[in-house]
């Protein structure tokens, strides 16, 4: 045990208390024991690099170079997504990807290229491959994105994985983004990001990484263009960044870097090229389009764990109620668990959850339940008993059930890699609706499994079925908050045919956006634990993952009124509007601060309530584009320079930008804006971009900005759509999408374009097939 685990058992017996607190001392050395006998010892290794070029096999879309040790494929796909793969590496079966086999693009081809290499030219990308094996990505024009040197692997002497190192060269100006979702961006700087979902146990803030969401993916953006990489492999790695720097005009620029290092699994990956908006659409067509929550969890939500009882509910239901604060769902956390066991209620505090939940809808607020995977191992807990009856759980390389410790004590956990397992978790939903339920808050399920010393998780050697390949906990790690996410949206799509499923998940991978979004996690509740927030939203979207949100005030102790408030007035413009906190934490309705920011409050959920009806449609939008609703500033101007370093605002769809307070005692900050004139949503005062303007942001609101010309649905006074219109610049035009949803169901709403202009000195507001928009239309900005 070294000294950062002697601190993490101090925390564990601090944060779970001193029975679990040793209960997670025998589980760490349970787990140390289990590895001992179940994983085996690396030996020797041989390095292996794939050596000179000795033949080609063209195919559809590409083909197969053959080196001396190794051989390469690559395949252009008709989204323009292209793979490579090592090895003999596929493109299947892969956890990522929505569909098995994307289609093959056959008018790409491999051909000759100078110096004994070969190259595959698409449309949008030109791959070339030297005779020693390292790739280049092209642009069409034939400027260099990135450059993979030859990779490199060391094979254990006596079998097994081979773990392998890939190391890649960009320009000086790149700058990094995404990984998942890494506290201390959106800019990735120098530095090691592991690729393991880590529970970070307690509170976290920006200096922790890794957190519950790691991605091999790199979204990378240049002067030369924009590209998102891949490596479609879910073991454990570490990726070490470096940005470039410049020599000022001297010549003496050095290039960035990038090295991805991985414990085994294929060495295969995809890249995209385009504009930022062409790459997250390809990659929306590669891994999937997100889900489109219902109209409900686009409003405010409230949680809290501890809310102890249905009177303390309702009593907090009531204070928004009586203070008419729009609330449109409120979040049970595992106290109203019996025995803090899922699946489960707790009858003495919690009589009649049905009656409650259908009191609360009859006043327009749903109840949402946390799920946790870990299942108490006792008989009579029916997931206990129902779970070893289809053999669910996660067993170790001798046959018996994993043991770890979370919530309830001793859990084993199901393996939702297995077909069966899934399918039966689904059912377990079933229940939950029963009870009233309408929604879904997956938790702990990196898997989180509290122990003193060594991974906070099951141990590497534990088997799961990876659907059908059978394999260990070092590849099935990071794919488990997925696959748990998958049973829970297939289980509800089963059982509630007619409903969209409300699922966001703590955990998960690439794809994860096919079954629903996710949250911070436990941020540290603290300014820079804000800006965290900021970072995981965005960097989320950019790796296709667009629903996401923070604990609104921290997870952990006592925001100041300040704090408070700032978090709020940022969270009331992110995809999920929810406030949270822990066990013992300060309160977090926002009539606990004062009656200063309860004002500011109410103006921060009256303009969220507003804007529903744009946050709906870019939800639509995100589904059928890949493009995120909250989005970096370079967005639309990747080469913009200023832009691209800019962390703290950010793109609400095409239409909006925000500002948010990020510090203390600000009431101005200076934001850079992208070409274009913007005006202020409040004061309707004029900026021009491209360049750094000063905003007003008092303590009642922080800055909001339209683009000029732009078109946006929000809800009317009466309640309907309305459309608000922002004058376009005198000369020119604008524009908006919109998407009028029925609130839930599987209807596919059509997008109506609007296009704004001046005409005769007044401006006009026309729907794309000619004639007038079909609902009110306000014109602001004049
Ligand atoms: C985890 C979650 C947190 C929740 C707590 C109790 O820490 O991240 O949101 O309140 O577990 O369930």
């Amino acid at each position: 045990m070294n000294g950062r685990d002697l601190v993490r058992s101090v925390k564990a017996v601090s944060v779970v208390g001193p029975a679990q607190g040793l209960r997670a001392v025998r589980a760490s050395w349970r787990r140390r024991r289990v590895d001992a006998v179940g994983l085996r010892r690396r030996g020797p290794e041989r390095a292996r690099v794939p050596g000179a070029v000795v033949g080609v096999d063209p195919e559809p879309g590409g083909g197969l170079v053959r080196f001396a040790r190794s051989r390469l494929r690559i395949t252009v796909t008709v989204g323009g997504a292209v793979f490579w793969g090592w090895d003999g590496a596929e493109p299947g079966p892969s956890y990522a990807l929505a569909d098995v086999c994307p289609e093959v693009d056959p008018r790409a081809v491999l051909e000759p290229d100078k110096d004994g290499g070969w190259r595959v030219v698409a449309e949008r990308v030109t791959i070339a491959v030297s005779r020693h094996g390292a790739v280049e990505v092209c642009t069409p024009g034939g400027v260099m994105l990135r450059r993979d040197l030859p990779p490199r692997w060391w094979e254990p002497e006596g079998g097994g994985e081979a773990r392998w190192v890939q190391r890649s060269e960009v320009a000086a100006d790149a700058r990094f983004f995404g990984l998942g979702g890494r506290a201390a961006g959106p800019r990735l700087r120098d530095g090691s990001y592991r690729l393991w979902n880590t529970d970070p146990g307690g509170s976290f803030a920006p200096g922790d990484d890794p957190l519950s969401i790691t991605m091999p993916v790199q979204m990378v953006v240049a002067d030369a263009g924009t590209h998102l990489m891949f490596h479609d492999n879910s073991w454990d790695g570490v990726v070490s960044l470096r940005e470039g720097t410049e020599g000022a005009g001297s010549g003496h620029d050095r290039g960035g870097s990038c090295e991805v290092r991985m414990e085994g699994g294929p060495l295969r990956c995809w890249v995209v090229v385009g504009t930022p908006a062409r790459v997250l659409h390809a990659w929306a067509q590669l891994t999937g389009g997100a889900t489109v929550p219902p109209s409900w969890a686009l409003g405010h939500q409230h949680a809290r764990w501890g809310f102890g009882s249905e009177k303390e509910v309702r009593r907090v239901v009531t204070g928004y109620r009586e203070r008419s604060l729009p609330l449109e769902a409120v979040h049970l956390d595992i106290d109203h668990y019996a025995a803090r066991q899922v699946f489960t209620v707790d009858r003495e505090r919690f009589p009649s959850l049905p009656r409650l939940a259908t009191e609360l809808r009859g006043e327009g607020v749903r109840l949402v339940s946390v799920i946790d995977p870990a299942i108490k191992a006792v008989h009579g807990n029916p997931a206990y008993d129902g779970g070893r009856a289809i053999d669910a759980f996660v067993r170790d390389t001798t046959g018996k059930a994993v043991r770890g410790v979370v919530w309830p004590g001793e859990s084993v956990f199901p393996d939702f890699t297995a077909e069966h397992v899934r399918k039966w978790w689904g059912g377990l939903y079933e229940e939950r609706l029963a009870q009233g339920f309408s929604g879904f808050w997956l938790d702990m399920n990196e898997p989180a499994s509290f122990t003193a010393f060594g991974d906070t998780t099951l141990p590497r050697s534990a088997r799961h079925a990876l659907d059908g390949r059978g394999g260990d906990h070092r590849e099935a790690h990071n794919v488990y908050g997925l696959c748990m996410a998958r049973a829970c949206y297939e289980g509800m799509r089963e059982l509630q045919p007619r409903e969209r499923p409300f699922v966001f998940s703590r955990s998960g991978w690439v794809g994860m956006q096919r079954y629903g979004g996710t949250w911070s996690g436990d941020v540290a509740s603290g300014w820079p634990g804000l800006r965290a927030s900021l970072s995981l939203v965005v960097g989320l979207g950019l790796c296709g993952v667009p629903y996401s949100g923070p604990d609104v005030g921290g997870f952990d102790g006592h925001p100041s009124p300040e704090l408070y408030l700032r978090w709020f007035q940022l969270g009331a413009y992110l995809p999920l509007f929810r406030t949270h906190s822990a066990l013992r934490a300060g309160r977090r309705e926002p009539w606990e601060f004062g009656d200063e920011v309860l004002g500011h409050a109410r103006g921060a959920l009256e303009e969220r309530r507003r804007l529903v009806p744009y946050f709906m449609t870019l939800a639509h939008l995100a589904r059928r584009t890949g493009a995120p609703y909250v989005r970096p500033l370079w967005w639309a101007a990747p080469e913009d320079r200023g832009l691209r370093d800019c962390e703290d605002a950010f793109l609400l769809g095409d239409c909006l930008l925000v500002a948010p307070v990020l510090d203390p005692g600000v009431e101005r900050r200076t934001v850079r804006l992208p070409e274009g004139r913007w005006y202020d949503t409040v004061t309707g005062e004029v900026f021009e971009g491209p360049g750094s303007v000063t905003v007003a942001c008092p303590l009642p609101r922080i800055a909001v900005l339209a683009r000029a010309g732009a078109v946006l649905p929000v809800r009317g006074e009466q309640g309907g759509v309305e459309l608000e219109v922002w004058a376009p610049a005198p000369g020119r035009t604008g524009g908006g999408l919109v998407v009028r949803d029925a609130g839930d169901g599987w209807e596919e709403p059509a997008i109506e374009r609007y296009q704004s202009c001046w005409s005769e000195g007044r401006v006009v507001v026309e729907s794309s097939g000619g004639g007038e928009p079909s609902c009110p239309v306000r014109v602001r900005g004049l």
